[in-house]
């Protein structure tokens, strides 16, 4: 596990990489190469970047039972989820996530630029006094079907076919790279971040555990069920101590180690050159 302090010298450069795109820009010498190696995947440009991320306790909820969502994250896991936004183009929340928390989804923790708003309403149910609608904060864009009666919010509405139960993560992956956003932050909640890591278009999933054990209530992360281990993901894992949380950042792209059934029947780890 790496200890990853951020220094003002390491979140200007970090910030200057996410809005000077592609040029070249000074890497801080003698600097906390922890942040770095966990921040500039995000804020590098040039190719795009699905990132979710969770905010858990140590038995993996994010939320009580009657919905209680506040302070899961301590102070730092706080600041990590603000810098993600800051480095990001644009922040996604399914429309539960608006509906139980009303959240602004601004950047208020760390200095940085407050990214696109995104909030995938299928069904057309988030509220007109919700916070981000009327807040006069960075631009919002209301993802819903086309199949239903269209509603004024003040703000743009794009209209995707549905598809199945819903609307493809991939066809709200384009409308936004349409718009010059291509990196990008699943915020939450669970069924948002599920259906976007069920269709394979996560490249990093980061998962900030806070050291709180919740014991009921909705969990952070809930994808379609495998039968055997040998089926389950195995991402490439880096491990942060960020102080009162710790962060586990899961590269998708590169994956680790698979089950595989020996010939006796049993699961047997096999390792994958990476
Ligand atoms: N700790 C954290 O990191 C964190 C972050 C965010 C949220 N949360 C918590 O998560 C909870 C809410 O999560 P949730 O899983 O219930 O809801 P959610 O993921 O916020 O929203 C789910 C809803 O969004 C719509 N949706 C999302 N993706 C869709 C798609 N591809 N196609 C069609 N519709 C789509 C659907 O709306 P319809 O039902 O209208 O079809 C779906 O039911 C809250 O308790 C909140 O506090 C925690």
């Amino acid at each position: 596990m790496q200890s990853a302090k951020m220094t003002g010298a390491t979140w200007d450069y970090l910030r200057s990489m996410r809005e000077q795109g592609q040029r070249q820009i000074t890497r801080p010498v003698n600097d906390d190469k922890a942040s770095l190696s966990l921040y500039e995947p995000i804020a590098r440009r040039g190719r795009p970047l699905v990132l979710a991320q969770v905010g858990q306790s140590l038995d993996g909820r994010v939320a009580t039972t009657t919905g209680d969502a506040q302070d899961v994250s301590g102070c730092d896991g706080i600041s990590h989820l603000h810098r993600c936004r800051a480095l990001v183009d644009a922040v996604v929340v399914g429309v539960g996530t608006v509906v139980a928390d009303n959240p602004s989804l601004s950047v208020r923790a760390v200095p940085g630029e407050n990214p696109v708003r995104v909030v995938i309403d299928c069904n057309g149910r988030m509220p007109q006094q919700s916070k981000m609608l009327t807040d006069g904060g960075a631009p919002v864009l209301v993802v819903q079907a086309d199949d239903i009666l269209a509603r004024r919010l003040g703000h743009e509405v794009v209209r995707l076919p549905r598809c199945g139960e819903g609307l493809h993560p991939k066809d709200i992956l384009d409308c936004l790279a349409e718009r010059g956003l291509t990196s990008v932050l699943i915020e939450g909640g669970a069924k948002t971040i599920a259906r976007f890591i069920d269709a394979d278009l996560v490249d990093r999933l980061h998962v900030a555990i806070a050291p709180i054990i919740i014991g009921s209530g909705p969990m952070g992360i809930s994808l379609a069920p495998v039968d055997r281990l040998s089926e389950a993901r195995r991402p490439t894992v880096n491990v942060y101590n960020i102080g009162t949380d710790i962060v586990f950042d899961c590269d998708f792209r590169r994956p680790a180690a698979s089950l595989e059934t020996s010939d006796q029947g049993q699961d047997v780890l096999v390792t994958h050159p990476a």
